[in-house]
């Protein structure tokens, strides 16, 4: 099965994409045709939705816009199941992944049809500095606003993981919510 990491940290390599990759390395061991696909938003040259409508033309499956999100937009699309990653930035989702949310607007037809497969599973891996009684309306905001688009969405949180530290440790309940969501999405 394709899985697509989405990152929406601008850090490769710190707290929000270890613990993506978490979720992905446990998906690997509880299936062997795991196929994932990573994507790096920070890397690439995008807008945020310019509110053009073109994407509620009846023959259109996505925003039609062609920069480098129209990849990622039809990976989302293809692929079975995401694993999304953001940092907490002021409260929020990461700027970076915020755009992309908004041009999934275009995920939705002139008839409020959603264009997404059916079945479709995700994982939201949400890192913070701030303690678990933080931002807890924030992971329970994506989580409804996931499902309402027809995905079946679980949310991760890894709290008190300070930007400045040197090396992401996670605690191992998260760890042990890692390995359940992994094998969670590769499960029929
Ligand atoms: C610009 C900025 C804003 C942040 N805002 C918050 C915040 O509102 N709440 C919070 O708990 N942590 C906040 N943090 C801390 C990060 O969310 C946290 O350290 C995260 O794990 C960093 O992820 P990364 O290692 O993938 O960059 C902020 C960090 C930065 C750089």
């Amino acid at each position: 099965m394709n899985i697509l990491a989405i990152s929406g940290s601008p850090r490769p390599a710190r707290n929000t994409a270890s613990l993506m990759k978490l979720v992905i390395e446990s998906a690997k061991t509880h299936a062997s045709d795991v196929n994932a696909m990573w994507c790096n938003l920070n890397d690439m040259s995008y807008s945020g939705c310019q509110s053009c409508l073109a994407c509620k033309e009846p023959n259109v499956k996505s925003c039609v816009r062609k920069d480098s999100l129209a990849f990622v937009l039809d990976v989302m699309l293809a692929s079975q199941a995401w694993v999304i990653g953001t940092p907490v930035y002021m409260g929020h989702v990461s700027g970076q992944l915020k755009l992309l949310l908004d041009r999934m607007y275009g995920f939705t037809g002139p008839d409020r049809e959603n264009r997404l497969p059916a079945g479709k599973k995700v994982v939201v891996a949400i890192t913070q500095g701030a303690g678990e009684e933080h931002h807890t309306e924030l992971a329970e905001q994506l989580t409804a606003w996931l499902n309402r688009r027809g995905l079946e969405a679980r949310v991760i949180r890894a709290c008190n993981m300070p930007v400045g530290a040197p090396v992401p440790e996670f605690s191992q309940p998260v760890k042990d919510e890692a390995s359940a969501l992994g094998k969670w999405l590769v499960t029929p």
